[in-house]
């Protein structure tokens, strides 16, 4: 990997939070998307568990391997010479301190990630710290949290009960004190996450979770217009309107940069 001047940081996110200019992120599994994103202006290269199912072909994400982590942030890795690459800790990867250290010493090492994303609230403060005292920067993700799938009991959105919402605010703090550098928020109410977004320092990465998010992040077959058969309401296909990959994906940072995307139709209430 070579030495970038223009290349992303943690404090360059900041930074934007603050001067209000927004973050665009994408889902990428390979090489050739990796380097399309990358010379198309997006910030944040996610590659998410979405594999799973936008790979493997399953219907969740509790498959994911961490030895299929590594190999597909391997090749995302290789191609990206700007955007920041943050990588998911697979379901169950991280239950124990122990294994969080050492599964997110494997995606930074063998991965080449520069920050690993883990899904949950207040119960994983500690395992924030843990990382974040060796150097790792986490990603911190609330609201509908794929991993605990069963659990929620279907994808669907998150927090419209008040005492949810309230939790969701605090779980939020606790993840910002604990170290984490970004937060993503997945299928909220729009006022919570407004509320959540203004309460942080931090920035927040919102996918359904609407416009005052600092940041957006999309799965990239959905912004693509190849996802499931039923499009959830907070996809917007950008092939669609261009035809051609690279204007999908430069249209899709312009529409998040000038916050344009998302729209009150892909935003949940
Ligand atoms: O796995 C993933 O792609 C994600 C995004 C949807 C945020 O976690």
């Amino acid at each position: 990997m070579e030495c970038n001047d223009q290349a992303l940081t943690v404090q360059a996110f900041l930074g934007m939070k603050k001067r209000g200019e927004r973050i665009a992120c994408l889902t990428a599994y390979d090489a050739s998307f990796s380097r399309l994103l990358d010379q198309s202006g997006v910030d944040i290269i996610l590659v998410g568990d979405s594999l799973g199912m936008v790979i493997k072909g399953e219907q969740n994400t509790l498959s994911v391997t961490m030895d299929e982590m590594v190999y597909h942030s391997c090749c995302v890795a290789k191609a990206r010479k700007r955007a920041w690459l943050i990588v998911d800790l697979p379901f169950m990867s991280y239950s124990s301190l122990p294994q969080a250290a050492k599964n997110s010493a494997r995606l930074v090492r063998e991965g080449y990630a520069q920050m690993v994303k883990l899904e949950g609230g207040r119960r994983f403060a500690d395992t924030i710290r843990h990382l974040v005292e060796q150097g790792i920067p986490v990603c911190g993700h609330l609201g509908l949290t794929p991993q605990s799938i069963h659990r929620i009991g279907g994808f669907r959105v998150q927090g419209k009960d008040p005492e949810v919402a309230a939790r969701m605010k605090e779980d939020a703090i606790v993840l910002e004190e604990a170290g984490a550098d970004l937060l993503v928020l997945e299928c909220i109410p729009r006022s919570l996450a407004t509320e959540i977004t203004r309460s942080l320092s931090i920035p927040t990465i919102g996918i359904g979770a609407g416009e005052a998010c600092d940041g957006q992040v999309l799965v990239l077959q959905d912004m693509l217009g190849m996802g499931a058969e039923k499009k959830p309401r907070f996809v917007r296909d950008f092939l669609a309107d261009t035809g051609r990959l690279e204007a999908a994906v430069k249209s899709y940072v312009k529409a998040v940069r000038e916050g344009e995307f998302p729209a009150t139709e892909h935003t949940f209430e």
